[in-house]
């Protein structure tokens, strides 16, 4: 019986127990942006939560990223527990093992997709084959062509997909990507799910993906939807 469940961890790169996350506002009230969050993000999956703005989407994904400490309950990495972690390992942590990807597209202008790409590389110290990851990554996301244009030379959806490259050029466990498609029309968007879609099944990252485009929730293996902070469904 121990031995199955221990099984069973193994499967999730991200698990939450009771999370809770409050805010204390000025005049002394506490407002709840999360409550009671008991969440499972299988490994080599694609999860979306999904919810209405305000729901709490971006509070819980920056908490599963360390970017945010929870109020109360627990969150696992593997299994490590991220508040036990000291601050270098969690820096350690997003460096080498997390992406993330934002609804603003935030390219560096003056450099060029390919020089983007690289940089990212440089910056988590990977020095070894870099010419050729920065083109294998532009390849996936079917920007090669485009490698020297600069991000003013690119459409949104193009520029989006540069930002993907960057974020799993460094070979992360584990993708974030908050409203990734928020700024892209429908058409536009769905390309980069489908990107997200072929990394997952190609590359088995795990990607965890925020959305409140309902057109878009086929794609996830897992939805999760959230209301007024609390998880309503799991599908
Ligand atoms: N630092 C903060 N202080 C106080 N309240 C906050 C803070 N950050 C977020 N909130 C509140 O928590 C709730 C959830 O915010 P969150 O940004 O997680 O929503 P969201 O689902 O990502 O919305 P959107 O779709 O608009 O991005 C909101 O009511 C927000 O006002
Ligand atoms: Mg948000």
């Amino acid at each position: 019986m121990e031995k199955i469940r221990g099984d069973r961890v193994k499967e999730y790169m991200l698990r939450t127990k009771n999370v809770e996350r409050k805010f204390e506002m000025p005049d002394g009230d506490v407002f709840y942006a999360l409550k009671n969050i008991n969440i499972n993000i299988p490994k080599g999956k694609l999860t979306i939560l999904r919810g209405k703005s305000g729901s709490g989407k971006t509070t819980l994904m920056n908490l599963l990223g360390a970017l945010d400490t929870p109020s109360d309950g627990e969150i696992y990495f593997s299994d490590s527990e991220l508040t036990k972690l000291s601050e270098e390992e969690i820096v350690a942590l997003r460096r080498e093992k997390i992406g993330f990807v934002f609804q603003s597209v935030a390219l560096i202008p003056i450099m060029s997709a390919y020089e983007n790409v690289e940089y990212a590389l440089r910056l988590a110290g990977i020095n070894e084959k870099r010419d050729e990851r920065v083109k294998e990554c532009l390849k996936m996301v079917g920007l090669l062509g485009r490698m020297n244009h600069m991000p003013q030379e690119m459409s949104g959806g193009e520029q989006q997909r540069v930002a993907i490259a960057r974020a799993i050029a460094h070979k992360p466990d584990l993708i974030f990507a908050d409203e990734p498609t928020a700024e892209l029309d429908s058409n536009t968007g769905l390309q980069v799910v489908k990107i997200f879609k072929e990394l997952v099944e190609k590359e088995g990252v795990t990607i965890v993906m925020t959305t409140h485009d309902v057109g878009l929730m086929s794609v996830g293996d897992v939805v999760y939807e959230l209301e007024d902070g609390e998880i309503i469904s799991e599908k």
